[in-house]
């Protein structure tokens, strides 16, 4: 029986291509691979790059006392003075003031009176010195015949605090604030120019002479950044202790003699 045999025979075929791995039947015509036109290698998958993790940008240490300096040097008159003034985000109390407070009366006047920091009417106003202690500096600065409105150089005054803006509840200024905005207030000094300078309490002798403790410093002519200059009470201070007007009357007329001896 050769069709028995021929069973038998493609079976065992089978069997033996299965044994050699074959156990799929693709085509059922052969494919004579060796007459095929060689295929060019397909290009290897490219590698998935490796990306580099981003550098760990170590966030930058800002001082703003050195960022106050170089504002400060690149101002070359008051306006623009004003103007970094403004634009210095550094300090904090900036964020709860109403108005930037720059300085009131008339630049180049030969007496500037540094005071501490704008209060409640000057944050609403926007000039120093315009509230009840305000009121006072301008009797007493009418007792030696000067007056912050006056065009008059020999006259008039030039008005500055140490910091520009009010701080939350008229609380005194920290030693950073006072600090950060120093290099503006000595700017503010050398482009006003004045022949005298008032340290009008603690704060501005803090800023500017390094110490406070105005009850021994008032009536002491002292120097800051070359020039003469004079601490007394605060107006403010005398608002609460009329008593200490007695010597507040001394250091005007020592502020009077002062500016007729550099005359
Ligand atoms: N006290 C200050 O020291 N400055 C002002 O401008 C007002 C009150």
């Amino acid at each position: 029986m050769e069709s028995g045999d021929t069973f038998w025979r493609d079976l065992a075929l089978l069997d033996w291509q299965v044994e050699l791995g074959a156990d799929e039947a693709i085509s059922e015509t052969p494919i004579d691979r060796y007459a095929l036109e060689p295929q060019a290698p397909k290009p290897a998958a490219a590698a998935p790059q490796k990306t580099a993790p981003p550098p760990v940008v170590a966030a930058a240490e800002v001082d703003p006392v050195a960022e106050a300096q170089l504002a400060a040097t690149e101002a070359s008159d008051l306006p623009s003075l004003a103007a970094a003034m403004q634009a210095f985000e550094h300090c904090e109390i900036k964020k709860g003031a109403r108005k930037f407070v720059f300085s009131d009366g008339l630049p180049g006047a030969r007496v500037m009176i540094i005071g501490e920091a704008p209060g409640r009417d000057e944050d609403q106003i926007g000039r120093p010195f315009v509230g009840q202690a305000g009121q006072l500096l301008d009797k007493m600065l009418d007792a030696i015949e000067m007056d912050r409105a006056s065009e008059d150089p020999a006259k008039a005054v030039y008005i500055a605090n140490v910091l520009p803006w009010r701080p939350p509840a008229n609380r005194t200024p920290e030693k950073e604030e006072i600090a950060m905005m120093l290099p503006f207030l000595a700017r503010h000094i050398a482009l006003a120019a004045p022949d005298v300078i008032v340290l009008m309490g603690n704060t501005p002798c803090q800023a500017l002479l390094g110490r406070a403790g105005i009850t021994r410093l008032r009536g002491q002519w002292t120097e800051v950044l070359g020039r003469p200059a004079l601490p007394m009470f605060h107006p403010a201070y005398l608002l609460r202790q009329p008593l200490a007007k007695r010597e507040a009357w001394a250091d005007l007329l020592d502020l009077r003699a002062k500016l007729k001896d550099l005359q």
